[in-house]
């Protein structure tokens, strides 16, 4: 079933869209606060402990405390400096643009090592932000489907998924596709498809990295939080081959790809947001790595609510 929030890694923000030193956030019902000072960036539950306020509309820095716009208490960071008032802190990944918070223990999947490596290695794009009234979790099976990608993308496979061994934790499929021409494929002159291998791995509910080879590869990190009011935003970004000579990524090709991505989606939405979304499955033997993405998704814990 639909985990409205749980405990592993997820995207709550580009770094563009923060606009204040005390900034808004969620997973879920879950609410949280970004707090950007002096370079650093930490994220804590929202919820000031006193009668509720949400200390990212209106709250202070000071120091290791944040000032609540309610009765002006000093809610401590993971301390405790008045009143006996605190508020937990989150461990975050902040790469190239990207704010990931991880809620609860353990469930890091290989997540953290996996984004420090393509940060390293490759050039991070931040794509784009879609908001869509669909679970979270909805959203990241799709890699899993293999039977939706011909008739909602037109995107033939070339080989069935497999499942492939799980490093750290993740889940993680193994496939390949017959990819019509594209400007991204352009070595491939003649019009015929090209087998293009695909491999995901997600590594919560809410977070996938797709890597597509072929003669250009390239890798799509899609994550989907939930928000507090049902539904999910998907936040969609690029890991490109780096230039050799240090040339940022060509844009006409990161607008394609990102165009291309935001299509697909805008297909899946349309039979995402119309799904019976209490509806009890009934698996066929193509459902395989659907199944297992569902097992995976048992074991995240919900975390309570801020
Ligand atoms: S609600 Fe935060 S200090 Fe009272
Ligand atoms: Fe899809």
């Amino acid at each position: 079933m639909s985990l409205p929030h749980g405990s592993g890694w997820y995207q709550i923000a580009f770094v563009s869209e923060i606009t204040r030193p005390v900034f808004p956030a969620a997973i879920g019902r879950h609410r949280l606060a970004i707090i950007r000072s002096g370079g650093r960036t930490r994220v804590v539950d929202a919820i000031c402990p006193h009668r509720g306020a949400d200390l990212a509309y209106g709250g202070r820095l000071d120091g290791d405390a944040i000032i609540c716009p309610f009765h002006g208490f000093r809610i401590g960071i993971d301390t405790t400096v008045e009143h006996g008032l605190r508020v937990r802190e989150h461990e975050i990944l902040e790469l190239g643009g990207l704010l990931f918070v991880r809620l609860g223990e353990g469930a890091d999947n290989g997540f953290s090592a996996t984004l420090h490596m393509l940060a390293e290695t490759r050039s991070l794009v931040p794509g784009f932000t879609m908001r869509l009234d669909a679970a979270a979790d909805m959203i990241i099976e799709n890699a899993f489907d293999q039977a939706h990608f011909r008739p909602v993308h037109g995107i033939g496979l070339e080989s069935s998924f497999r499942m492939m061994p799980s490093e750290r934790g993740e889940l993680a499929v193994e496939g390949s596709f017959d990819m019509p021409p594209s400007p991204w494929q352009r070595g491939r002159e003649d019009g015929r498809p090209e087998a293009v291998p695909f491999r995901a791995r997600a590594f919560s509910p809410g977070l996938i990295v797709s890597d597509l080879g072929g003669a250009y590869p390239y890798t799509v990190i899609t994550a989907a939080t939930p928000v507090p009011d049902g539904g999910a935003i998907i936040r969609l970004s690029l890991a490109l081959e780096r230039d050799p000579d240090g040339q940022p990524p060509r844009s006409d090709l990161v607008d394609f790809l990102l165009r291309r991505s935001r299509e697909g989606l805008e297909k899946d939405r349309m039979v995402w947001e119309h799904r019976a979304k209490d509806h009890h499955p009934v698996f066929t033997n193509l459902d395989g790595p659907v199944r297992a993405f569902r097992e995976f998704c048992d074991g995240f814990c919900v975390v309570a609510s801020g």
